[in-house]
């Protein structure tokens, strides 16, 4: 049975459009239950109703307090037939969740970030890393916990930076890893081959092959380092 997962969004929504199409491509083996928004404008929402997937927005401003819109979002996703067996995916989702919400999903809560965690944490991870001068930053696919871009790191990207690069630059050659490894770890997942032994996540051995790194798609991306690295698929 394909892995029930609902998607929780605030903006644009390209990761949700990946994990759309890597679904849509067979290679992912979920299905999105329901995307939720905390932003009515949220791009995101029109991507989901493009592909006729259920959408709710939950407005924080609606709720006095942090737990009690966790609350209607735990309700939200149970109603929507995402369980602890299924997975609630972190897309650019900008809030930050309670211990009412993280815990009857522990283990299952995934959040994708623009930076090589733990370094540049926060809502600016790509502009941080250009400001900064580093000369390799990335994206990080981790299990959420109680503080913010924090939980045990599933699968990382690395990219070098190039000089004179500004956060926006950065951060749409990161993007475009984000597309491909998000999906990654969601089959992981789906697979049943994460398992987390305090912060450390160990992939099990699978089935499939390597993905073929010198992919025509691959790009602005063939710098990059990928690991563990993506499989036939992603
Ligand atoms: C992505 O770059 C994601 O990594 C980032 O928001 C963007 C959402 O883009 N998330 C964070 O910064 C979380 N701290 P999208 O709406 O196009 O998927």
């Amino acid at each position: 049975m394909a892995m029930p997962i609902a998607v929780l969004v605030s903006g644009g929504g390209s990761n949700l459009q990946s994990i759309i199409d890597r679904i849509e491509a067979g290679a992912l083996d979920a299905e999105i239950k329901v995307v939720v928004s905390n932003r009515e404008d949220a791009y995101g929402l029109t991507r989901a109703r493009n592909h006729n997937i259920p959408t709710r927005v939950l407005l924080h401003t609606d709720f006095d307090s942090r737990e009690s819109f966790d609350e209607e979002l735990v309700r939200v996703l149970r109603e929507s037939g995402v369980n602890g067996a299924g997975a609630v995916v972190m897309a650019g989702f900008m809030r930050i969740v309670t211990p009412v919400f993280l815990e009857p999903f522990r283990g299952r809560v995934i959040n994708i970030h623009p930076a090589l965690l733990p370094s540049f944490p926060g809502v600016h991870g790509q502009d941080d890393a250009a400001e900064y001068g580093v000369k390799i930053s990335g994206c990080t696919v981790h299990f959420v916990d109680e503080q913010m871009d924090h939980g045990p790191v599933i699968v990382q990207a690395a990219v070098p930076c190039q000089p004179g690069e500004d956060g926006d630059e950065l951060g749409a050659r990161i993007l475009k890893l984000e597309h491909r490894i998000y999906p990654q770890a969601l089959q992981w997942l789906a697979e049943g081959r994460l398992e987390t032994r305090g912060r450390i996540v160990h992939l099990k051995p699978g089935e499939r092959k390597l993905a073929d790194a010198s992919a025509s798609d691959m790009g602005v991306e063939t710098q990059a380092l990928v690991w563990p690295p993506l499989e036939e698929g992603f």
